[in-house]
């Protein structure tokens, strides 16, 4: 595992966007593992101005995303789909046709599971899987002691995660109870992962999942078995980690 250290959210952002761009420029036809959530939010600003630099070529990148809310349409300004669309594709030259989440829209949750792990199969993995860190060491929709094992599955949120997520909708009982999401076996057969953290609020369970045991009550900590982790992180998030060395 890698930790950098950034001296704050849009250093972090800045950070983050240097190692996925490397990871296009080095392999333009990569697949990215896309996650959505405020912490990405500045890499992809960044990303999106490289690209209007001229700097960056999305033309032949792949993206599959790490989640998406059940029951919610594309359009529904809640929805991933929507975010990635507002935050990245519908300002790059990425090939829509080429960027996959999970169908929110199939009720059937073995369906929507099995189609969605024979896309990323079929795409040969995942080059560069980018992740943020839920306040409970959650990854993707992968709350506390979820079996390691699982590919995409269907997941009923904790109430941490719908109280986290409510900020993002009218109330709370507009928060969709389910989601699908990549398992952590999906995760973590991706050939690189790039853990995304800012915030004081993020320190405690930064300090749990990477320099604490590996257990399924804090789903993160399974990164630290992954043999090409990065995580950028801000002073604010490895506040808790002063005296720990990385
Ligand atoms: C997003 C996702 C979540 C978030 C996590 C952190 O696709 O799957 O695991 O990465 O909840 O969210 P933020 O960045 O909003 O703190």
């Amino acid at each position: 595992m890698k930790i950098y250290r950034a001296k704050d959210y849009n250093d972090m952002s800045r950070k983050a966007a240097n190692i996925i761009s490397a990871q296009i420029i080095m392999k333009p036809n990569c697949v990215l593992g896309l996650a959505t959530g405020s912490t990405p939010i500045g890499a992809y600003k960044q990303l999106v101005e490289w690209y209007r630099k001229g700097d960056l070529d999305f033309s032949e990148v792949t993206t599959v995303n790490l989640d998406e809310y059940k029951g919610l349409t594309p359009d529904n300004e809640q929805s991933y789909y929507y975010f990635m669309n507002e935050n990245l594709f519908s300002k790059v030259n990425i090939d829509k046709n080429r960027t996959y989440l999970p169908d929110g829209m199939e009720e059937n949750s073995e369906v929507a599971c099995q189609r969605y792990n024979e896309i990323i199969h079929s795409l040969g993995g995942i080059d560069l899987q980018l992740l943020g860190l839920g306040h409970n060491g959650h990854i993707g929709f992968n709350e506390p002691g979820i079996a390691f094992e699982k590919e995409t599955h269907c997941v009923s949120l904790s109430s941490r995660t719908i109280k986290a997520n409510m900020r993002f909708f009218l109330s709370e009982e507009h928060v969709p109870r389910q989601a699908y999401t990549m398992g952590i076996k999906t995760i973590m057969s991706a050939h690189k992962i790039l853990v995304v953290v800012s915030g004081e609020d993020k320190a405690d369970i930064v300090r749990q999942a990477f320099f604490g045991p590996v257990t399924p009550p804090i789903p993160a900590s399974i990164l630290q078995l992954h043999n090409d982790v990065t995580i950028v992180a801000d002073e604010a998030a490895l506040s808790k980690c002063t005296d720990v060395e990385f």
